[in-house]
């Protein structure tokens, strides 16, 4: 439970809110490489709730600038995309994608050398990696974070996004939530619940097991560990034959997670939840396999959606969402599934939604399954705290520490969460985790 104050402190990310601060220390995706074309349309772009335009010049390079055109506050939003830069519909003064203004054909070169400087746009940062386009909002930042499939070639891996209509630290926090699967994300079969695969019963390999054991034990037992980026949310279920199934879960400052329910050589899933506003946020969505190529079936099957992959449309909002109640069908309810509605990624997006805009942790009862949301919480107060005494916030300034892994393990009964994660993971549990 928070207090209301502290429920503005963690949700807000507006300019000059104790969480956007945070948040503008780090680089963040604002786009999609493939949302923009060279000399294509520009786009017009909401992030932390700021507007932005973002465009991308005849020779690749991304510029992510302010909207108002510094003559008499055009948006650029309308301008023409040429070679070297946009190009203001209205008087035809043009920007390069540092926000410089190189031409103003309004008046003579004489006026126009002298006012050049004084029509710079804001611009922020910009890098590409991971088929994201990443902004900075600060003057001089480190790399990009190396996340783990930052070595892969593209085609290891599949990245798209997804609208949710709410705010992002709710969003965050089903992320890192695994107790959740036991129900949200249950079967139905003869009114009871079941996994998410038939069962083969005792014995089965833990690729299927897994989704038993989720149902017999819907309490899991939680260990959470730092390192340098974030936290490991470790949630420990009994399985057959006094032995333990884990799931464990990355969370990496200030918004990304790197999601459990992949044994070796099983594709992995991550996602960062980039606030719009403070009401809606994208979800950037990763999938990736270290050991070999991607499928054209398998990307067919995430792009149209698939697990932690919305169903959505050309402008990646969610085919069921808050308008149309997620397409709930009481039916499938009674007979399926345990929400009536299709798609793991539609049944989180629905349920995070439904605790309203903005969550309201001052009336929530906490138990052990939610200490994974407490530690993210506290995390966030944490780097709230660092920002405002003038130091970098955890993982701001160690962009390699991003190297994390997440993913699911087996254990004897009773193991430690250190050495399961360390045993599984090796270095990529975390640096200096603890
Ligand atoms: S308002 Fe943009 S060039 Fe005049
Ligand atoms: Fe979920």
């Amino acid at each position: 439970m928070l207090t209301q104050q502290e429920n503005e402190r963690l949700t807000r990310t507006g300019p000059n809110t104790d969480m956007g601060k945070v948040f503008r220390q780090y680089w963040i995706p604002a786009l999609l490489s493939r949302e923009l074309e060279a000399e294509g349309a520009p786009k017009s772009l909401r992030i932390l709730g700021e507007e932005f335009i973002a465009f991308r010049d005849g020779e690749g390079r991304v510029g992510v600038v302010e909207p108002r055109c510094p003559h008499r506050g055009a948006n650029l939003f309308f301008g023409r995309n040429e070679s070297c830069g946009l190009r203001c519909a209205y008087h035809g003064w043009q920007f390069d994608t540092d926000g410089n203004c190189i031409d103003i054909p309004t008046v003579s070169e004489k006026v126009a050398e002298s006012l050049k400087p004084k029509a710079q746009l804001v611009s922020l940062k910009v890098q590409e990696s991971l088929g994201l386009v990443w902004v900075h909002f600060g003057e001089q930042p480190g790399d990009v974070p190396t996340l783990d499939f930052s070595e892969l070639p593209p085609e290891h891996y599949f990245v798209s996004k997804k609208l949710q209509q709410c705010n992002w630290a709710q969003a965050v926090e089903g992320g890192v939530d695994t107790a959740h699967f036991s129900y949200l994300h249950a079967n139905i079969d003869g009114g009871e619940r079941v996994g998410l695969m038939p069962s083969q019963g005792i014995n089965e390999p833990p690729e299927n097991g897994r989704y038993r054991w989720m149902i017999e034990d819907s309490s899991p037992r939680f260990t959470v560990l730092e390192h340098d980026a974030g936290l490991v949310m470790c949630a420990a279920r009994h399985a057959d034959n006094d032995q333990d199934y884990w799931r464990l879960t990355q969370f990496m400052m200030p918004c990304h997670s790197m999601a459990p329910n992949s044994f070796p050589g099983d594709n992995h899933v991550g996602n960062t939840w980039v606030p719009i506003d403070d009401e809606s946020c994208w979800i950037y969505c990763y999938t990736y396999n270290p050991e070999r190529p991607l499928t054209a079936k398998e990307r067919t099957m995430y792009a149209q959606g698939f697990g932690i992959f919305a169903s959505v449309d050309d402008d990646f909002v969610p085919l069921r969402r808050r308008e149309n109640n997620y397409l709930i069908d009481r039916d499938m309810q009674k007979n399926s599934n345990f929400t009536g509605i299709a798609g793991i990624s539609e049944q989180d997006q629905a349920i995070a939604d439904s605790q309203g805009l903005i969550a309201d942790r001052s009336r929530e009862l906490l138990g052990q399954t939610d200490l994974g949301v407490v530690k993210f919480r506290n995390l966030m107060f944490e780097a709230a705290d660092s920002v405002a005494a003038g130091r970098s916030p955890r993982g701001a300034d160690t962009p390699a520490a991003y190297r994390v892994r997440s993913g699911d393990a087996m254990s004897a009964s009773g193991a430690q969460a250190l050495d399961v994660a360390t045993d599984r993971f090796g270095v990529r549990a975390g640096v200096n985790v603890r």
